[in-house]
């Protein structure tokens, strides 16, 4: 397969793994629900992807993202030259201490720099039967394509979706007046994975009526001849009311004889009113997909454009301009219409003016589901643009005849916190909330998403993976041991193959941990500082 290659791929590639892991912080909850699962965090999504892994690894069904489109314009409230300072450091940072100064990078490296380790966290976070769309222009699609066939596979390819986000020339192009960005779409396992098609439209189903009353139902014509020929299907049809029909030159019927008698046995065939009429298959609307096949042209007539996106948000801002080319409220939900369930986890790490969000909500409001967000957002107005356009359409915004009904719901706010291990000395960082490093060490133990045992459950306990219970006996202030009295904390509910327990001594003897099947693990924290 043919990949790219850019100044800096070799330092990217695999700088998802140098990425600390960080605790998200808790700053409040909007609405009724604390921990509704709905999240917005503030920070560098690749910071914030990583935080999200021991949690979400393989659980996202459906992310959205728009990242900069690298335009090179960089006065737009976010910058779109991938020059914001946090972009910036963070390059500088990585390049840095490998002795390349980020001036050597044209800005198609950097972006590619900026979008490979991202790309590669969003790809983990995915579920098996889950998808992932991305809006982009012609400045970085082709790069943006070759990286995703190197990251999710090109057999993982599903769409490259054409989003006619214009529909008026701007007559000041002295070439061509682009009316449209690209959405890619990629599976994580393309076998896995179902699309729920789109809602059929009421005129679609208006061709079908039922003129001879047959009792199944609404129903309307196919053709019956089809090309190229096959042999035994070319034979002459005598109609009810006597005449021979023969198929059009070049073309057979598109049934064999037997069939084609089965169907007029059936009623199934349609010879007109008269009976006189070329035969043609009844095709019945009970029996076709409720679902239609999405097409990969998306019309502003459907999904809206670019203008109807700034008046939306315009109109949540009591008129203000507060973001630059947001996108439609309706384009995002129709991926989520394709490629998420009711109850499905859905993601956007470039989160915007947060119009994922609004798009959620509005779907979970349209079809009772309860599909929840997670949005990540660097820039500062994650708090006065991205969180506060979700209060208000969760809440409901506009006056009068321009009222628009809130949809409900709750979120919570996160900041990026304290790294779980210390960056210098590889320790754990006593500081990070205890349960986030639970979380922490559940992932890196299974690799699975962790969740909070039961209430009743030992306290220590962080989960029980392939019959095998895994402790974090660990306390912020003190030492711990694994001993005796540790063990006789365990009861009958505890019973498993195996005992991973995690401590900061462990004073057992080998022979006893491998007579009650314990394997012991040091915690790695500075004891001397407890
Ligand atoms: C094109 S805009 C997204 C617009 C969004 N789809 C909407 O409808 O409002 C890209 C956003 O990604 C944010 N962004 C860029 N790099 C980021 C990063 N590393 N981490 C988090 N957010 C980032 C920018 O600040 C900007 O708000």
């Amino acid at each position: 397969m043919p990949t790219l290659n850019w100044i800096g791929k070799d330092k990217v590639v695999t700088h998802h793994n140098d990425v600390p892991f960080r605790v998200l912080d808790h700053k409040y909850t909007f609405g009724d629900t604390p921990d509704s699962g709905n999240m917005i965090i503030h920070g560098d999504n690749l910071e914030a992807l990583k935080a999200l892994l021991p949690e979400y690894e393989n659980r996202i069904k459906c992310i959205y993202i728009d990242p900069p489109y690298n335009t090179g314009n960089e006065n737009w409230v976010y910058n779109d030259n991938v020059n914001d300072p946090h972009i910036r450091k963070w390059l500088k940072d990585i390049f840095h201490e490998k002795g390349i100064t980020t001036d050597d990078l044209t800005r198609h490296d950097k972006w590619l720099c900026m979008m490979y380790p991202r790309l590669v966290l969003l790809q983990k976070l995915l579920s098996k039967d889950g998808a992932i769309f991305i809006s982009i222009d012609d400045n970085e699609h082709a790069n943006l394509k070759l990286i995703c066939e190197e990251i999710f596979g090109t057999t993982n390819f599903i769409a490259q979706v054409i989003w006619e986000r214009a529909y008026a020339p701007i007559n000041l192009k002295k070439h061509f007046s682009t009316s449209h960005d690209y959405i890619l779409c990629y599976a994580k396992k393309i076998e896995d994975l179902n699309c729920n098609g789109l809602p059929r439209k009421a005129e679609t189903d208006s061709k079908y009526k039922n003129p001879d009353n047959d009792p199944r139902g609404l129903w309307r014509t196919d053709n019956l001849a089809v090309g190229p020929i096959v042999e035994n299907q070319v034979y002459e049809i005598t109609t009810p009311s006597g005449r021979k029909v023969m198929p059009p030159k070049g073309y057979c019927w598109r049934l064999t004889k037997e069939r084609f008698d089965e169907y007029v046995a059936d009623n199934r065939i349609w010879f007109g009113e008269n009976g006189d009429l070329v035969p043609a298959p009844k095709r019945f609307l009970s029996e076709v997909k409720q679902s239609m096949t999405p097409m990969t042209v998306w019309k502003y007539t459907e999904v809206g454009h670019s203008q109807d996106a700034m008046r939306q948000l315009r109109d949540i801002f009591d008129g203000e301009v507060v973001f630059d080319y947001p996108k439609s409220v309706d384009l995002i939900k129709r991926c989520l219409e394709l490629y998420s369930d009711k109850d499905s986890i859905i993601l956007d790490s470039f989160a915007g003016s947060g119009t994922t969000a609004h798009a959620v909500l509005n779907l979970n409001k349209q079809d009772g589901g309860n599909r929840k967000f997670i949005l990540c957002e660097m820039c500062d107005y994650a708090e006065t643009i991205t969180a506060e356009r979700v209060r208000r359409v969760i809440k409901g915004y506009g006056e009068g005849r321009n009222a628009v009904e809130g949809t409900g719901g709750s979120f919570d706010f996160y900041e990026l916190g304290e790294t779980i291990f210390d960056p210098v000395t590889g320790n754990l960082n006593d500081c990070a909330d205890t349960e986030a490093i639970r979380r922490y060490v559940w992932f890196s133990e299974t690799n699975s998403a962790y969740s909070h045992p039961s209430k009743d459950a030992h306290p220590y306990l962080l989960g029980t993976y392939q019959h095998n219970n895994y402790y974090f006996y660990y306390k912020k202030d003190e030492e711990t041991c694994l001993d005796w009295d540790f063990l006789n904390t365990l009861t009958e509910k505890d019973k498993a193959e195996m005992y991973i327990i995690y401590a900061d001594r462990c004073v057992l003897t080998e022979e006893e941990m491998m007579r009650h099947n314990i394997r012991f693990k040091k915690i790695p924290r500075d004891i001397k500082r407890v």
